[in-house]
């Protein structure tokens, strides 16, 4: 394997207990990357036990066919978004025993300049997981609206330039069109006066357009309800986030599927009614990376991870 297609896993033995692994359980691994996670849970489970892979990213596809040798194992490449359609053709709604989503980017994908995902390494401004298909971010950059460009800063990067910044990015782009990382993280340099401590003032924007080049948000939270679709009862979904804007999402389902829904008191519903649509219960509380591997691995450190168990009446 070469060093730059290595990827550290994150949470690897708290996400794969969170599945509470049946050696004979039908699995799904919603985020390949390189393959930590699956080959964890392929190492638990047993002969009859089965693996069912996503990504969308073209290497990751080819790195698990070169390293994957296993009758168990099976990858599609498509948006995890695509999970119930996906299954169905399986005729395996409603049978999966666990499913996992350690979301975001992966560490070769952010260590390839080519890829274009990082503000440190010079590279072409892509930072699509599918680089076979759809707008990259210069493109995007090219031709969008500047309240759109602000709208997404502000929505997906939390950034509070957001206008200023897609001003200048507007007017930067007539004469000399965006087309590599480092021409977009300048004008971050030059335009963010303010630093945060321990922050780039690049991070903010290129979270920002890698969440609208590749429809993240979309894409999670119609996973989220694929996943809840295609899991048995007692079926484990155990979902990595890697920022706040992702595990706002995460959270927000849990309880949505966990809870009974808030109604004005007094009114006269029985609590089999209104017990009535929980479809999730929550199995431990949001676990967070330890000082270790922290340390070992500096990127693990905004990881969260949250656990719940499928319920079927
Ligand atoms: C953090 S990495 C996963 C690393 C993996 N768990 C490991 O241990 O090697 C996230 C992976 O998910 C993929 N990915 C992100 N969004 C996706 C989506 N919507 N559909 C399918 N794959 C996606 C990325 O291409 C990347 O390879």
């Amino acid at each position: 394997m070469l060093e730059s297609d290595k990827h550290i896993s994150v949470l690897l033995n708290e996400s794969i207990d969170g599945l509470a692994l049946k050696p004979d359980g039908c699995y799904i691994d919603c985020t390949f990357g390189r393959g930590g996670h699956s080959r964890k849970i392929l190492e638990q489970l047993g002969p009859n036990g089965r693996l069912i892979a996503f990504d969308l990213d073209p290497q990751a596809i080819t790195w698990s066919k070169s390293f994957i040798d296993d009758d168990r194992f099976e990858i599609i490449h498509s948006n995890f978004s695509d999970i119930e359609e996906k299954i169905a053709e399986k005729n395996l709604v409603g049978q999966i025993d666990g499913v996992l989503m350690d979301l975001g980017v992966s560490s070769p994908q952010l260590d390839e300049a080519e890829r274009g995902f990082s503000f440190m390494r010079e590279g072409p401004l892509d930072m699509r997981m599918n680089n076979q298909v759809g707008q990259s971010a210069a493109d995007w950059l090219a031709s969008a609206e500047e309240s759109e460009i602000a709208f997404v800063l502000k929505e997906y990067g939390e950034e509070r330039f957001a206008r200023k910044i897609a001003r200048a990015i507007v007017h930067d782009r007539t004469n000399t069109p965006f087309t590599t990382t480092r021409q977009l993280a300048s004008l971050l340099e030059r335009i963010i006066k303010k630093k945060e401590p321990g922050k780039h003032p690049a991070t903010r924007t290129f979270q920002a357009v890698r969440i609208q080049v590749n429809g993240e948000l979309e894409a999670i939270k119609k996973a989220l309800e694929g996943a809840l679709t295609v899991l048995a009862h007692q079926g484990r979904l155990s979902v990595i986030s890697f920022h706040s804007l992702e595990d706002r999402l995460v959270k927000r389902f849990f309880n949505q599927h966990s809870k009974p829904p808030a109604i004005p008191r007094g009114l006269p519903i029985m609590d089999s009614e209104l017990n009535k649509n929980i479809s999730l219960k929550l199995v431990s509380k949001a676990i967070k990376p330890s000082e270790s591997e922290i340390q070992a691995n500096p990127r693990s450190r905004s990881s969260v991870l949250r656990v719940a168990a499928r319920i079927r009446e």
